[in-house]
C-alpha cells in the first residue's frame, strides 16, 4: 500500500493529506526555494566559515572583517554594490569609497538599502532617504542612521568595519 493510500484508508482529508505530503523528507511535492536552479547570491550573508565575514556583526560593539576575495562578498569590490550582514549595511559607493551604516531605519527599525542608482540609502517601508554618510535626506525619519569606520587594507582586499 502506498503511503497516500495508506493515510486514505485513515480517513483523512485531501487538505491534511497535503500537509502529510509537504512534510515529507524532500519537500520535493510542496516545491522549495531549493528548486530554483539558479539562486541568487544570498544578499545577506552571515559570518562564519565561507561568509567571507568574521567578527562581531549585531549589537553595540560591531567590529568584523569582510574578506573580498571571498566570492560571498567579493561583489563589494564594485562600484555601486552592497551587502547587509547582521546589523549592519556595506556598501562601496558610486565613486568607490566604503561606507559602514546601520541597516536598521532610525523612524521604525526597518531595514534600509544602498541605492546605486541614486547613490543614498533607501527604506522602502515608508521612503526615507539618507546620505551615505547617514544623514536624512527625506523624512519621515528625522535622526541619522548610525555609521562605522571602515578601513581597507593596504592589498584592497579586506575591509575593517569598527563601531
Ligand atoms: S521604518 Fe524606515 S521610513 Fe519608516
Amino acid at each position: 500500500m502506498k503511503r497516500g493510500e495508506f493515510l486514505r484508508s485513515l480517513g483523512l482529508s485531501t487538505s491534511t493529506l497535503m500537509a502529510f505530503y509537504c512534510l515529507g523528507t524532500t519537500m520535493t511535492a510542496c516545491g522549495s526555494k531549493d528548486d530554483d536552479p539558479n539562486p541568487d547570491p544570498d544578499p545577506n550573508p552571515g559570518t562564519g566559515s565561507g561568509s567571507g565575514i568574521s567578527g562581531t556583526t549585531t549589537g553595540t560593539a560591531i567590529n568584523f572583517t569582510v574578506d573580498l576575495t571571498n566570492s560571498a562578498v567579493s561583489k563589494l569590490k564594485t562600484n555601486g554594490e552592497s551587502i547587509i550582514t547582521g546589523d549592519v549595511l556595506v556598501a562601496k559607493t558610486t565613486a568607490g569609497s566604503y561606507v559602514a551604516l546601520t541597516r536598521i531605519c532610525t523612524h521604525e527599525g526597518n531595514e534600509v538599502r544602498y541605492r546605486s542608482t541614486s547613490n543614498d540609502v533607501f527604506c522602502q517601508t515608508h521612503g526615507s532617504t539618507f546620505t551615505t554618510a547617514g544623514a536624512v535626506t527625506n523624512g519621515p525619519a528625522t535622526t541619522a542612521l548610525k555609521t562605522y569606520n571602515v578601513t581597507v587594507s593596504s592589498d584592497g582586499n579586506t575591509l575593517t568595519v569598527k563601531a
